[in-house]
C-alpha cells in the first residue's frame, strides 16, 4: 500500500503547518509567548512572560551588546521581551512557520526594537549566521520538535564564540520509569502539540555534552501554568477556541533548564 501525501509530509513540514494555522488563535488567547509555563523567582511570584524570559536571560549570563540567536522564535514575544531589556543586544529569530516570522516582525515594530532583530524562516538545524558569531542561543519551550537532538546541539556550538551558552527552558518529559498511561500520554502530548519527541533532561544533556557543550541542568523551583490554562478558556467560562484544541495537554513533565557553555 502507498503512503498518503500527508505520511509523507516532512517533520518540518508538519510543523510549520501546524503554526502556521494555529499561531493567529495562540496570540488571541495567550498573546506572543508561546510557552505552557513560566519562570518565576519565587513561588508566590506573579506569572509574566516577558520577566520569565528576563530570568533565563540573566541564567544564560547575557550582556548587553550582545548577539542572540531564539532558535525556535515563535511569534516573537521572548525576542522583544530579550530586546526591551538589552538595548543594545541584537538578535536573529528562527522559525519554521512563515505566519509567524511575520507576526514576529510586527510585533518588533510595535515594541520599537525592529531595528535590531531579524525573524528568518528557517531550520534551527541550520541557523543562518556564521560560526562562532554569536554570544547566546535560546530556545524556549521548543527543542521537543527536534527529530536529532545531537545535530541541534551540534549546531547552536557552532554559532557560539567560546566563552557564549546555549540556553534551553523547556517541557521535558520526567524521568522513567513511566507507567503505560504516563508512556500513552507523553506520546499523546507529542501527537497533539505536532512534537516529533519530548525526551528527557537527561537525554538533552547527553545530546548538548556530546556536542562539546559543558551542561548543568536543573528543574526549575518556581514555574507557574495558570496564565496558559487560564488562555483555554472564554468569559463564559467555557473552553474558548485555543481550549477547545489543546486543554487534553497533561502528560507526566516537568520544566528544566539546560545551560552549555562553549569553552574557549
Ligand atoms: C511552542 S512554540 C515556542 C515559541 C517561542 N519559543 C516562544 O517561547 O514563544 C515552538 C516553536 O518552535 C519552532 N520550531 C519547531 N521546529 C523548528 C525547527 N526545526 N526550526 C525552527 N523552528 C522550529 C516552531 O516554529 C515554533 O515557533
Amino acid at each position: 500500500m502507498s503512503a498518503s501525501i500527508d505520511d509523507r509530509e516532512s517533520d518540518a513540514a508538519r510543523i510549520a503547518r501546524f503554526y502556521d494555522g494555529w499561531s493567529p488563535t495562540f496570540v488571541a488567547a495567550a498573546g506572543h509567548t508561546f510557552q505552557s509555563g513560566l519562570v518565576k523567582a519565587q513561588a508566590d511570584a506573579h506569572e509574566d512572560p516577558d520577566a520569565s524570559t528576563r530570568l533565563c536571560a540573566a541564567q544564560a549570563g547575557m550582556r548587553d551588546g550582545e548577539q542572540v540567536i531564539d532558535a525556535g522564535c515563535g511569534v516573537g514575544g521572548p525576542a522583544c521581551a530579550l530586546l526591551q531589556a538589552y538595548p543594545r543586544a541584537t538578535l536573529v529569530g528562527v522559525t519554521l512557520s512563515p505566519v509567524q516570522a511575520a507576526l514576529a516582525q510586527q510585533l518588533a515594530l510595535k515594541r520599537r526594537v525592529a531595528d535590531r532583530a531579524q525573524f528568518v524562516v528557517g531550520d534551527y538545524h541550520a541557523l543562518p549566521v556564521d560560526p562562532a558569531s554569536c554570544d547566546r542561543v535560546f530556545f524556549f519551550e521548543c527543542t521537543g520538535y527536534s527529530p536529532d537532538p545531537a545535530r541541534l546541539y551540534r549546531e547552536a556550538a557552532r554559532v557560539l564564540r567560546p566563552g557564549g551558552t546555549v540556553y534551553v527552558k523547556d517541557v521535558f518529559a520526567k524521568p522513567p520509569p513511566w507507567t503505560e498511561a504516563e508512556a500513552a500520554k507523553l506520546r499523546a502530548f507529542d501527537a497533539l502539540w505536532a512534537c516529533v519527541r519530548t525526551g528527557t533532561l537527561d537525554e538533552a544533556a547527553s545530546a548538548a555534552g556530546a556536542a562539546g557543550l559543558e551542561v548543568r541542568t536543573r528543574v526549575y523551583p518556581h514555574v507557574g501554568t495558570a496564565r496558559f490554562l487560564g488562555a483555554m478558556m472564554g468569559d463564559d467560562g467555557r473552553p474558548n477556541a485555543f481550549g477547545r484544541g489543546f486543554l487534553d495537554t497533561l502528560a507526566p513533565i516537568v520544566f528544566g533548564e539546560l545551560i552549555g557553555e562553549k569553552t574557549p
